[in-house]
């Protein structure tokens, strides 16, 4: 099976941290966060992958090279402007051989394949959505349900009023070819707010699935970090490979863990390759990418550290981002929902 990955998006909600790298390609505990839904794909079959790119090309290929590490063949087409995510699934068209997946390229969730193929197939759907449930819509694509399965109403970003239901456009599609071919060739057009209602205008058979799996947009700062937490947290399976236990940390090759550390759960804290932590405490999950530092003294509560930045001695930081190559001063404090973006210097006390 083929799967088309939309990654062209700017990723402005999670500035500063999609300033020097796309979302799709950002860290989640340490690994591109492609890596965790193209593993959850290969696992399922799906072997070749291709990405609609636009914002930060080059970063792709730096990050998942051709895809042979992770087991499938990965290939990239570029937009020169923003196609939007219809104009970008009908660039691609030569892709689309049979049934196709289409995704977007910041959600993280387990999938059933074969129980969404299968419900593409046993209601002769031209198209297929996943759908999950969300306790607040209006930042999603709203689906209101037919009792056969089929899909009523589509509803982008809904206005408080407007919410019918809880059901939501997980941003997974099941496409036939012949709806790639309704898009129209060269201009920027909408999945969302074009393809869509059209299918339904056009009386065309879009099916919907609800799947029961993990799921999260990580498209800003909150969610970016709970996908860490979770996967910390057990919440979603994270891959352990290269990982050497000691009690509730987990250290990665070169990852030194000084005498005095502590942990208090829940929760586990991943130190990247080369990591040095002295006797610091962590509350909750914390994630520390690869060559960090963290003095004596600092204390960090459920938070993320990305590469190469160094968090002083007795600095605190809770529930927060720190960008690469930062540097948080002695005594400083990142509260609540804060991102550094890359190379920030905290000087010491700073809060
Ligand atoms: N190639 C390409 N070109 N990709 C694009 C473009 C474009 O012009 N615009 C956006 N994308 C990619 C983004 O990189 C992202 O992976 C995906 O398309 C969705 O864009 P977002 O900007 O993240 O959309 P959203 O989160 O507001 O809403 C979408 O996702 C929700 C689920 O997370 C919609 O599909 C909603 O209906 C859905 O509920
Ligand atoms: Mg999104």
């Amino acid at each position: 099976m083929r799967a088309l990955i939309l990654t062209g998006g700017l990723g402005t909600r999670l500035r500063p941290l999609t300033a020097n790298l796309p979302k799709p390609v950002l860290p989640v505990v340490n690994r591109p966060f492609l890596e965790h839904q193209i593993g959850d794909l290969r696992r399922q079959g799906v072997r070749e992958v291709l990405l609609a790119t636009g914002y930060k090309p080059e970063a792709f290929g730096r990050a998942l090279g051709d895809g042979r590490r992770l087991g499938v063949k990965l290939r990239c087409v570029h937009e020169t402007k923003p196609l939007g995510t219809g104009g970008a699934v009908r660039n691609a068209i030569d892709f689309f051989k049979g049934t196709t997946l289409v995704l977007n390229g910041d959600v993280l969730q387990h999938l059933d394949l074969g129980a969404f193929l299968k419900r593409h197939r046993s209601l002769k759907a031209e198209a297929t959505i996943c759908l999950t449930r969300v306790a607040d819509p209006t930042q999603f694509g709203l689906v209101e349900l037919e009792p056969s399965g089929l899909v009523r109403r589509f509803l982008e970003k809904p206005s408080p009023e407007e919410v019918t239901c809880d059901t939501i456009n997980a941003g997974a599609y099941l496409f036939e070819p012949s709806v790639v071919r309704l898009i129209p060739p060269g201009v920027a057009y909408s999945l969302e707010r074009g393809l869509f209602p059209e299918l339904l205008k056009r009386k065309r058979r879009m099916a919907a699935w609800v799947s029961r799996g993990y799921w999260l947009d990580i498209g800003t700062v909150e969610k970016y970090l709970q996908a860490h937490l979770d996967g910390l947290g057990g919440e979603w399976p994270l891959p352990l490979k290269g990982l050497r236990r000691r009690g509730s940390f987990l250290l990665g090759s070169g990852a030194t863990l000084g005498a005095g550390a502590a942990h208090e759960g829940p929760g586990r804290v991943v130190l990247g390759a080369g990591a040095k932590v002295a006797a610091a405490r962590f509350s909750g999950s914390v994630c520390l990418g690869p060559r960090t530092r963290v003095d004596a003294g600092a204390a960090l509560t459920d938070c993320v550290v990305l590469e190469r930045s160094h968090v002083g001695k007795d600095a605190r930081l809770e529930r927060c981002v720190v960008g690469r190559d930062c540097r948080v001063g002695a005594g400083a404090l990142v509260g609540p929902g804060r991102a550094l973006g890359d190379g920030s210097i905290l000087t010491a006390f700073s809060r």
